[in-house]
């Protein structure tokens, strides 16, 4: 299948990014992921001090953000503004001298080029497309991001409902590869992993539609409890710490805050 226009333009001719023929979306790159799993589901979960417990003021340069598998932005924004304390009469960049810059990143050109035309806020966040996998193109885009800011990681990681695709594409390897990947470039991560049943229930999907299955499903070891299990990758296997679980969402998928063992708040 031809990629994309704005794939073609990215260079990412390919990528297998787009949402196939009968909608199977084989990356979760669904285009209207947020009517079905809205923001608010996960922003009311998140208390409203927590940035500034987590980050106290006055800090050395911008906060620094990085949204994983954005998909078009809807999350991405509702995370920058609760971040920022927003309210609508705050401007753009700053709240009470709050400086926050959030770098959001997507397989999906398409998604991307939709979340770069809606954003109300492109002075402050950022969209790319970025296969998150592919090492080299990772290493690029975000060491260029915050080598503008001086860094060499981000404070926060936000990586909501991706885990499950890394893992059905990339198998067990692939899975413990990206978890400890993010750890090297953040000192939180906030994770909302699918449970198993979200396994089975893409799987279905897809062979609803005639499509042969993910790789790796019939292969995957690590299964079950699936907050449990990247629980323990990251506290066994990554120098992370478990914070808190912030409770569950309307759609069963719990909120998990880990913190770097190893670094001090700016990167
Ligand atoms: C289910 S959506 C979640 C969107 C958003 N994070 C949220 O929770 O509302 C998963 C997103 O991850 C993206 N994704 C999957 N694999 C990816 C990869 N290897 N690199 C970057 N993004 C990826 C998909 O394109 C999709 O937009």
């Amino acid at each position: 299948m031809a990629a994309p226009v704005s794939a073609r333009r990215q260079g990412l001719a390919d990528a297998e990014p787009t949402v196939l023929p009968g909608g199977a979306a084989p990356h979760g790159n669904f285009p209207n992921y947020s009517c079905f799993h809205p923001p608010e589901g996960r922003i009311s979960l998140l208390p409203a001090t927590l940035w500034g417990e987590l980050f106290p003021n006055p800090r050395a340069g911008p906060l620094l953000a990085l949204d994983v598998g954005c998909n078009s932005g809807e999350l991405s924004v509702a995370l920058y503004k609760h971040l920022l304390g927003f309210n609508h009469t705050n401007s753009e960049h700053s709240v009470d001298g709050k400086d926050i810059r959030l770098f959001c990143c997507d397989i999906d050109a398409n998604l991307i080029d939709r979340a770069k035309q809606r954003s109300p806020f492109p002075g402050s966040i950022s969209y790319t497309t970025l296969d998150i996998m592919d090492p080299s193109a990772r290493e690029t885009l975000l060491t260029s991001y915050l080598n503008k800011f001086g860094r060499c990681w981000f404070d926060i990681c936000f990586c909501m409902s991706i885990t499950m695709w890394i893992h059905l594409n990339h198998g067990d390897s692939g899975l413990v590869k990206f978890l400890s990947f993010l750890v090297t470039k953040c000192t939180y991560l906030l994770l909302e992993p699918q449970p198993w049943k979200c396994y089975r229930a893409a799987a279905r999907r897809l062979r609803k539609l005639g499509r042969n299955d993910f790789d790796h499903f019939h292969s995957l070891s690590i299964k079950g409890n699936m907050a449990e299990k990247i629980t323990q990758i990251l506290t066994r296997d990554c120098a992370m710490e478990f914070v808190c679980c912030f409770g569950s969402t309307s759609w069963d998928r719990s909120l998990l805050l880990f913190k770097s063992k190893e670094k001090k708040h700016f990167g």
